[in-house]
């Protein structure tokens, strides 16, 4: 086999990428809100991605949208803030200190029960899980802290498979957060396009294609 299937994760195993993984970082240094990363399947949306990840200073979470449909049969709200929470307690695994004033922030949420050994999303029936609520929370955090939040939602274009208007939820997020950004990659991309259909404007916002390699770099990229 030539390659290795599984996406890559830092910059050093990434043939040509340099100038998209400066783009995609200069884009959330700036402040963007939303990063848009369309590419055709297998064309490496999800290893720039981490690639990014792995030199970047902010906390983040990386939801695979793709796998939760397929996993969970739909993309729910529940599953989405239990993602985003344990993306968050897995960063800030090794700084209490952080993860301890996160808490406190979330304490203000009623369907987040915080205790000693952590947070823990209630799910009755009737308290309906408020995904902006969250956002709002991990905004708040983020300015007590100076820091920016990335939200990587890979896949992005099967969160039309719930019932909540994600297409909604992002266009809240885009006027009224201004310390989070959303990294929201697909590879379908008219559906991802049609989804999105907020009309993202351009200020605080970039889009990218991932360009194809041809048969050239593939031989010259390393397995
Ligand atoms: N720049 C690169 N250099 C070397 N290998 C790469 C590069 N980009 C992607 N790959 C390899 O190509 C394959 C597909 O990459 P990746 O999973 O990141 O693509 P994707 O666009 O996210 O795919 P999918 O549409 O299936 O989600 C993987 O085996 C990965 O290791
Ligand atoms: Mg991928």
């Amino acid at each position: 086999m030539l390659f290795s299937l599984e996406p890559k994760a830092t910059r050093r195993e990434l043939y040509d990428r340099d100038r998209e993984l400066n783009e995609l970082s200069g884009s959330v240094d700036r402040g963007d809100r939303i990063v848009v990363v369309y590419g055709i399947r297998r064309v490496g949306k999800t290893s720039l991605v981490r690639a990014f990840l792995s030199e970047a200073r902010h906390p983040y979470v990386l939801v695979d949208v793709r796998q939760v449909y397929f996993t969970e049969g739909s993309v729910s709200a529940n599953v989405l803030v239990r993602y985003v929470l344990d993306g968050f307690r897995e960063f800030m695994g090794r700084r209490d200190r952080l993860w301890a004033s996160l808490r406190d922030v979330l304490r203000g949420i009623d369907w987040v029960r915080v205790s000693p050994g952590g947070v823990e999303v209630r799910l009755s029936r009737r308290s309906r899980v408020d995904l902006t609520e969250l956002f709002r929370a991990i905004d708040e955090w983020c300015e007590h802290n100076s820091t920016r939040f990335v939200i990587v939602l890979d896949e992005a274009q099967y969160m039309r498979f719930s019932n909540i208007r994600y297409d909604g939820v992002l266009a809240w997020a885009y006027d009224n957060l201004g310390r989070v950004t959303f990294i929201v990659t697909g590879s379908e991309v008219g559906v991802l396009r049609d989804f999105l259909r907020l009309r993202i404007p351009r200020r605080h916002s970039s889009v990218g294609t991932l360009r194809r390699f041809t048969w050239i770099d593939s031989i010259r990229m390393p397995a």
